[in-house]
């Protein structure tokens, strides 16, 4: 039996996968439509804290990024978003405020087996849209991937360009002076 498409549009063709209709997001970057269709960005809630927590912890005893508490992920709950596909939690990310044109994006982490599917770069987009509707002008990171960011539109800054304030997490960091973390920055156009 033909379909709605082959009996009204007979030339009409479903491209092969890598093919298929993408969507340009905040951030610049093209993410393709089915898969953004899929995914459902939304700020953490009380039931996401476990998964959040195992999915930080999995990359930090990889010494990929910083360990963070039950207890301290309970507290900063409201800073998180989380994107789900399909279901499930597969990555998070948080977005806290250090001064008045300053945020930073941390704490951020895709499940292995969906990395590369424009998940990260949808909680970064999050991130990036909850900055502008506080309206914080600049949004940080310190990373292992300044590639990635950059592909968001956030270029490498000086690391002493940053305010004290920013390093207060380095206290509890194991590499401390030996830090491989790049600071990359956002300027954003915020809303009035
Ligand atoms: C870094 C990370 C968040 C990226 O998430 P992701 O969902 O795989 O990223 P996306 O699918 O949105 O990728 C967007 C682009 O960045 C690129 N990219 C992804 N990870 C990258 C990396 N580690 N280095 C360089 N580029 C990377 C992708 O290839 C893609 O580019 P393309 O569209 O031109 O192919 C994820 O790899 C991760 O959780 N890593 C481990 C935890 C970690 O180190 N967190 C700290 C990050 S600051």
């Amino acid at each position: 039996m033909q379909s709605f498409f082959q009996t009204f549009f007979p030339s009409f063709f479903v491209p092969p996968a890598d093919e298929l209709i993408s969507i340009k997001i905040n951030v610049g970057k093209l993410i393709r439509l089915d898969i953004l269709l899929s995914m459902n960005v939304r700020s953490a809630k009380i039931t996401d804290v476990k998964t959040i927590h195992a999915l930080i912890n999995s990359y930090a005893e990889e010494d990929k990024m910083l360990f963070r508490s039950m207890a301290d992920i309970y507290e900063n709950l409201q800073s998180f978003v989380v994107v789900e596909l399909n279901g499930g939690v597969v990555g998070c990310c948080a977005l806290q405020v250090i001064w008045s044109d300053l945020a930073e994006v941390k704490s951020l982490a895709v499940d292995g087996e969906s990395m590369k599917k424009g998940v990260g770069t949808a909680l970064v987009a999050a991130a990036v849209e909850k900055s502008a509707e506080l309206g914080v002008a600049k949004v940080f990171a310190l990373t292992l991937y300044p590639e990635f960011f950059k592909k968001l539109g956030f270029e490498t800054v000086e690391r002493d360009k940053l305010p004290m304030k920013v390093w207060s997490d380095c206290a509890r960091c194991s590499k401390q002076r030996k830090c491989d973390e790049t600071a990359v920055i956002k300027k954003l156009k915020t809303e009035s």
